[in-house]
């Protein structure tokens, strides 16, 4: 690199990569093939429209990428192209989240998700955000006991209130969804039902976590967590929505059937985006043949093992898990016991080489500057190749760290050695 600043920052922080324990749940090491991409010739194209319709010429090799992005996709869910439509040019979750509800959710209609503190994301109608300015938010909340989703309370809530639009898949939340649940809740309230599966994508391509796809109206991914991936998004809708007793023209018509991928598509371009990021969508047909392998359902399953491991360790070692537990890539640590709070946790980590987020817990009485929690994962530790023991190790260290006041920077330097990243 000719620009010796950012080159040595770069190095930098591939090294800082390498040398650190990374149990951040929403972040993830791209091979070498998907880096490539990214940084490819792509990035120098405009493309705005979509394959054969476009604003630009020179799009024939795009095109194909494009094409071959959404095929992909579609395979490594299991979809067809018949039932399914999907759309690959989303710059990244939130710009994704907020094409579904521009193009299913006329402008000030009432839309329910679960509440940020609770393990919802920003996009999903926090009253910070877009989406609760745009549109009326009603947030669910998690049962305070068991601190999982009390679908019964959800369900009542819903018929109340009639959103044009309710969210599930979450950004803090360890258990699985029963989606067949959220399709009764839905219907009972007229809603479209949307699921935001960043968090598991990984999992649900991997055969470990049950597919939305046969409950949802559109799902949602980001490429870049379990996946593996670039940062982007994708949506996938469908192509048949039947609508019950719609007016059209002063006439009543019975059931009508709306492709919701094309609504979709109109909000992404030329609703909300211009041109597309071609070195991401190839970076997302990579990724999702990546995610078609063996080896990755191999991964997939190690994943929620080793969260599984990690989980019970902590919990031996005298931590509180909330919701008992986890059964996925992810583990809410509430560190009140331990009279310290979220933020002093994570940063007694970082300087000991262990990275984790700060995160509210479910009817959490600290601010969400500085909460309760901290957020584990497991995706980043198994694409290095740790497995089990090496789980019971970071249990043991990060305890030793938070509880025993003991300095381990050595040890984690020593661990991530013996499974480097390979750049
Ligand atoms: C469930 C969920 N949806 C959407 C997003 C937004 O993705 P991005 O950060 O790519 O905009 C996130 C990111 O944390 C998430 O957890």
């Amino acid at each position: 690199m000719k620009d010796k600043a950012i080159e040595k920052l770069i190095k930098a922080e591939t090294k800082r990569q390498n040398e650190t324990i990374n149990l951040i749940p929403s972040e993830n090491y791209v091979s070498k093939d998907v880096l490539e991409a990214l940084g490819s010739v792509l990035t120098n194209k405009y493309a705005e429209g979509y394959p054969k319709k476009r604003y630009y010429g020179g799009n024939e090799f795009i095109d194909e990428i494009e094409n071959a992005a959404k095929a992909r996709s579609l395979q490594a869910f299991g979809l067809k192209d018949a039932d399914w439509g999907v759309n690959v040019q989303p710059y990244s979750g939130s710009p994704a989240n907020l094409a579904i509800l521009a193009a299913l959710v006329p402008l000030g209609e009432k839309i329910m998700g679960l509440q940020l503190d609770m393990g919802g994301h920003l996009t999903h109608g926090h009253k910070v955000s877009f989406t609760s300015k745009a549109w009326k938010s009603v947030p669910y909340v998690l049962n305070k006991k068991t601190e999982e989703l009390d679908y019964e309370a959800i369900g009542k809530f819903a018929r109340q209130e009639k959103p044009k639009l309710i969210i599930t898949g979450y950004t803090a939340y360890p258990k699985v969804i029963d989606f067949k649940k959220f399709r009764e809740i839905a219907d009972q309230a007229g809603a479209y039902l949307m699921v935001d599966m960043s968090h598991f994508a990984g999992l649900v391509a991997g055969g470990v976590y049950p597919t939305p796809f046969k409950y949802a109206d559109v799902v949602v991914t980001t490429a870049h967590k379990t996946l593996r991936g670039p940062r982007a998004g994708v949506i996938f809708s469908k192509r048949k929505y039947y609508v019950q007793g719609l007016k059209i023209d002063d006439r009543s018509v019975e059931r009508k059937e709306i492709d919701l991928s094309k609504l979709i598509d109109k909000a992404i371009f030329p609703g909300l985006q211009g041109g597309p990021h071609a070195n991401q969508i190839g970076g997302i047909a990579v990724t999702m043949q990546e995610a078609m392998q063996s080896s990755f359902k191999k991964y997939a399953k190690q994943v929620v093992a080793n969260a599984g491991v990690l989980a019970k360790e902590l919990e031996k070692l005298g931590f509180r898990l909330v919701a008992g537990g986890t059964e996925t890539h992810l583990i809410l640590v509430d560190l009140t016991n331990k009279r310290m709070s979220g933020g002093e946790a994570s940063d007694k980590l970082e300087k000991n080489g262990i990275i984790v987020n700060k995160n509210t817990i479910p009817y959490d009485p600290r601010p969400p500057m500085d909460p309760s929690g901290i957020r584990l994962g497991t995706p980043a530790l198994t694409t290095r190749g740790m497995k089990e023991k090496e789980m019971k190790q970071v249990a043991k260290l990060m305890k030793e760290v938070l509880v025993d006041n003991k300095n381990i920077s050595a040890e984690v330097k020593k661990l991530c050695k013996k499974f480097p990243l390979g750049y």
